[in-house]
Order: structure tokens, then C-alpha cells, then sequence
């Protein structure tokens, strides 16, 4: 079968035949339809991401944390014909955290992830996995769902935030966040998706980017109610109860963000910055003390994320139908493999999500 695959730390992609994963013995086997696109999986093709590597004992990966498939045969609570997406990060084994179903918090760093850390991806076929891996799709969101995947990650940082912050009262008069203001640094597919979720949870939400909006964009921007600011000359003297890195630029942006901050607020760290630094000197520190400020890394979905990212797709496919549309930017399919290859080497200006159709 046809598989897209990656030998790490080394740059390149190819697209080649693998083995069949076989007979499922207790499993499921499960037909890809779609897989999506992230910079994760740019960075490790380009040969940037320094933690990624293959399963043990080989020297190939096959790429891909974004999938949704079909089961075909095999035990378990899902039914032949059932749609599945895939958890994509798989617990260590040893730790409590990972134990209980949490290897986002796993204590010895020995989880796996799928596509990027000793556990084959998705880009594949075929592939057979454990039940308690997979979630079902709703036919309903099919269309976009593949967004659940990076929407998972969201999720999973939004109820952290929200963990964080009951260390005081957060929530207004009204009940509701809405005296709280919220930036999300960054117009990608993350970036996007928080403030959707953010909007949600009923913050005043504020987007930047070092650029005027595209027109499609501000047309999100107006659907959904948010505010757009361009940073390429800082933040004009706003500042916000919270502050998400999501942009994936420069670590001199973390600097930038926390000089933004009010008292009590926190600062959501998510992307991978690829370059330059920032510091804090005394006053730096006396004043992150003084206001009470805290900063928070904020790392992958699991399972209940993942339901949790569906129901909110669904949700927001009626309420902002052209901002969860608008989300899907390109489709190519399997067949095409020099666009295949080109699409995962580079993002193109505009682009957000983009799927490889495997059927
Ligand atoms: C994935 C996350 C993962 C993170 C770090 C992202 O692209 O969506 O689930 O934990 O990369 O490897
Ligand atoms: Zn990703
Ligand atoms: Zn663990």
C-alpha cells in the first residue's frame, strides 16, 4: 500500500509502497480517507523539528496526526462503515498521567506520538489501532472535521487556561467572561481556532497579525465578532487578560506579549518559535511578580478534547459557517504525488488547512 514517509532528523519526503498493516487480531483496520496537513509536519519534512524520530529500530517514519478513516473490520465499539479520527499521542506506559489517559502531561517524556515521535502516522492506506485511540466523527461535520485533530490541542489549552485562572475570581459581573480581553497572536488554523474557542468560553477576543487582513479573513473576523489588530508596529497600548502565542514566528514575541499583560493575566505559550530570543531583566521579574502574571506551555489534545472538538465544530458550523468553511483551503488528492510533495514541503501565502484525499 501507498504510504507518505520521512527519514528523521534528515530532510525529505517520499511517497512510497509499504506493508500492508494485515490482519487486525482485536483491532481495528481502518481505510484512510483524508489527512491533514500542520506545520508539524512541514517542519519535520524540512528537517527542523530536532525531537522527531522512527519507530525503534527503523529508519523510515510515515507522517501524518491528522486523519480521519473508516473502520472496515474488528472488535470494539465501532461498527464497519463507522467514520474514526485518531488520537495521535500515545502514553509511555510507565507514569500516572499516562496511565490515566493523559500523555499530555506524561511525567518521563516516553510517549509516543503518531506521525512525529517512534510511532508510524498516518499517511498511509491502511492502518489498525485500539478503540480506546479512536473517536467517532459525526457524518455531519465530515466536511471539516479533519480541523479536529489541531482543534483538539485547542481545547486541551483553553480548559488549562481556564484551570489556571481559578486561582482568582475570573469571571465578570454577568457571569460570563466577557469583561475579559483575550489575544490570539497568529490567523493560521490554530491560531484561528482559539478564537473561536475563546469567543466561545465569551471572552472579547482580539486576533494580530504583522499584516492587514485578507479579505476572506476579515469576513471571518465580522462573522464571528472579533477584533483584528496589526502588530507590525506593537499593540498600540493594548493590553489583555490573556495572550496566546500562536503564531509560530519569534521567540522576541513572547517579550513583546508579556509587556502587554494586566495583572493576574496569563500568557499561553503553543507554537514553536523558530528563532531570535528574549530576555527579562530585574524589573522584568519584579513587575511579572508584582501582577501576578503566569506563563503556560500548552501541548496536545487527548481523547476528551477530541469529542469535545467535534461537538464545537458542529456547533460552530451553524452559527459561523463561513469561518469553519473558510478553514479548508485545499484538497489534493493522493494521485497527484508531485503536488503531494509540494504541499509538504511548503505552505503556500493564504493557505490554512490543507487535506490529502485518499480515496
Ligand atoms: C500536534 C500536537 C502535538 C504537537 C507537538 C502538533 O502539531 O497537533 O498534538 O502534541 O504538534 O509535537
Ligand atoms: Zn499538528
Ligand atoms: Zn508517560
Amino acid at each position: 500500500m501507498k504510504a507518505v514517509v520521512v527519514k528523521p532528523p534528515g530532510a525529505g519526503v517520499w511517497i512510497k509502497e509499504v506493508q500492508d498493516p494485515g490482519d487486525p487480531q482485536g483491532r481495528v483496520r481502518i481505510r484512510t480517507l483524508e489527512t491533514g496537513i500542520c506545520g508539524t509536519d512541514r517542519e519535520i519534512v524540512n528537517g527542523r523539528r530536532l525531537t522527531t524520530s522512527p519507530p525503534p529500530g527503523r529508519e523510515e517514519l510515515i507522517l501524518g496526526h491528522e486523519a480521519i478513516g473508516v473502520g472496515e473490520e474488528g472488535d470494539g465499539i465501532f461498527r464497519e462503515g463507522d467514520l474514526v479520527m485518531p488520537v495521535n499521542r500515545r502514553p509511555c506506559g510507565k507514569c500516572l498521567n499516562c496511565k490515566a489517559g493523559r500523555p499530555d502531561y506524561c511525567e518521563t517524556g516516553q510517549f509516543v506520538q503518531a506521525g512525529a515521535n517512534s510511532l508510524d502516522g498516518f499517511m498511509r492506506e491502511y492502518w489498525n489501532d485500539e478503540p480506546k485511540y479512536l473517536v467517532k466523527v459525526p457524518p455531519a461535520v465530515r466536511e471539516f472535521a479533519i480541523l479536529a485533530q489541531p482543534l483538539a490541542d485547542v481545547e486541551k489549552s483553553v480548559e488549562e487556561i481556564l484551570t489556571v485562572q481559578r486561582r482568582l475570581i475570573w469571571n465578570c459581573e454577568d457571569g460570563t467572561l466577557s469583561c475579559r480581553k483575550a489575544l490570539v497572536i497568529g490567523t493560521g488554523t490554530t491560531g484561528l481556532l482559539f478564537a473561536l474557542l475563546l469567543k466561545t468560553e465569551g471572552m472579547e477576543v482580539w486576533v494580530s497579525n504583522r499584516r492587514e487582513p485578507r479579505e476572506w479573513e476579515a469576513k471571518v473576523f465580522q462573522e464571528v465578532g472579533l477584533n483584528f489588530l496589526n502588530s507590525s508596529k506593537g499593540y498600540g497600548g493594548e493590553s489583555f487578560d490573556l495572550i496566546v502565542e500562536a503564531s509560530g514566528s519569534t521567540a522576541a514575541v513572547v517579550g513583546e506579549a508579556l509587556s502587554s499583560l494586566r495583572r493576574n493575566g496569563v500568557l499561553g505559550l503553543f507554537s514553536f518559535p523558530r528563532e531570535e530570543s528574549f530576555s527579562l531583566d530585574h524589573r522584568g521579574v519584579q513587575t511579572f511578580v508584582m501582577r501576578a502574571n503566569a506563563i503556560v506551555g500548552l501541548v496536545n489534545g487527548q481523547k476528551p478534547h477530541f469529542q469535545r472538538a467535534m461537538v464545537h465544530l458542529s456547533a460552530w458550523n451553524s452559527i459561523w459557517p463561513n469561518a469553519v468553511r473558510s478553514m479548508i483551503t485545499k484538497v489534493v488528492s493522493v494521485r497527484d504525488e508531485g503536488e503531494v510533495i509540494r504541499v509538504l514541503r511548503e505552505k503556500v501565502r493564504g493557505e490554512i488547512k490543507v487535506k490529502i484525499d485518499w480515496t
